[in-house]
């Protein structure tokens, strides 16, 4: 009951950091798309579209050094199949780190797929999917990167989904040296996203068009060398998230996600890691 309580509290109090957030002609620039996306309704709201002729996409203009970052996104209704709404953190260069959530369309009615990846300098071919447990077209949901030093923990309206620990000390590499930006696109990948490529975009459905608001980051803002966690005592090292783990509770929670909506997951593909599966993936967690 007391945790129930706790939860409720901890929702409402999310809710209300949110409202409070900076705007998204503050905290992105639109980078691509020729007019395609756009910054509405007093900087609440960004929209990205996706034609025959041209997807578009957004870039934070902070580059970030560990945060807990969470954006609202709802995502093409309808027959989105063929498209790719990617939402993610990204570094620069051939040896860069990566978080990444890619929501695979699909004809109405069927099942979006949720990609998530995670590169560490350079190196990905770290693919988990997932479907839904709700239809991420109806509503606004929350899609939540936890990366602080001990690990990187996916969640959706508060679930983690996925968590990837920090194992250096086994020497598997954990990013933890490279700011990264965040980033988000839509556009059109119908040679492979929709039942492998099967299907493909329809486009006499186009414009397709994504939303996104509610945009918060508790974070270390990286700028010029150095973080924004570092130069004050009472900043964000000292803040809940950049110790939290999984507590019981989580960890139950992504056994369920992983059980029932789990589709994919490359530490079980045996086949396609003939020489021995991927070393975090056999390493006792
Ligand atoms: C689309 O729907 C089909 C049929 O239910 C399903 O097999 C597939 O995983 C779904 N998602 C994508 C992105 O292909």
């Amino acid at each position: 009951m007391v945790k129930i309580y706790a939860v409720v509290l901890v929702m409402f109090f999310n809710i209300l950091v949110a409202s409070s957030a900076g705007n998204f002609n503050q905290d992105f620039d639109i980078t691509w798309g020729d007019g395609r996306a756009k910054i509405l309704n007093n900087a609440q709201l960004l929209t990205l579209s996706l034609d025959k002729t041209s997807g578009s996409g957004f870039k934070s203009r902070n580059q970030y050094l560990f945060g807990k970052i969470d954006m609202q996104i709802k995502l093409v209704p309808g027959n989105s199949a063929g498209t790719v709404t990617a939402y993610y953190l990204s570094s620069l260069g051939s040896a860069h780190d990566e978080i990444d959530f890619e929501f695979l369309g699909n004809l109405s009615g069927d099942p979006y797929i949720l990609h998530t990846n995670v590169f560490t300098q350079g190196k990905g071919n770290r693919e988990q999917q997932f479907y839904l447990w709700f239809d991420p077209t109806k509503d606004f949901h929350t899609y939540s990167v936890l990366w602080n030093p001990q690990s990187i923990i996916f969640s959706v309206d508060g679930t983690p989904i996925r968590e990837f620990k920090n194992l250096g000390s086994r020497g598997i590499p954990f990013p933890k040296n490279q700011a990264m930006w965040i980033y988000s696109s839509l556009w059109n990948a119908d040679d492979w996203a929709t039942r492998g490529g099967l299907v493909k975009t329809d486009w006499s459905k186009a414009p397709f068009t994504a939303s996104y608001r509610n945009f918060n980051a508790q974070a270390c803002i990286w700028s010029s060398g150095s973080s924004s966690c570092s130069s004050s005592r009472s900043s964000s090292s000292k803040e809940a998230w950049f110790t939290q783990s999984l507590d019981a509770t989580g960890k139950e929670r992504i056994k369920w996600v992983q059980k029932n909506y789990m589709i994919y997951n490359y530490c079980k593909d045996t086949k396609r890691f003939p020489q021995g599966l991927p070393l975090e993936c056999t390493v006792a967690s």
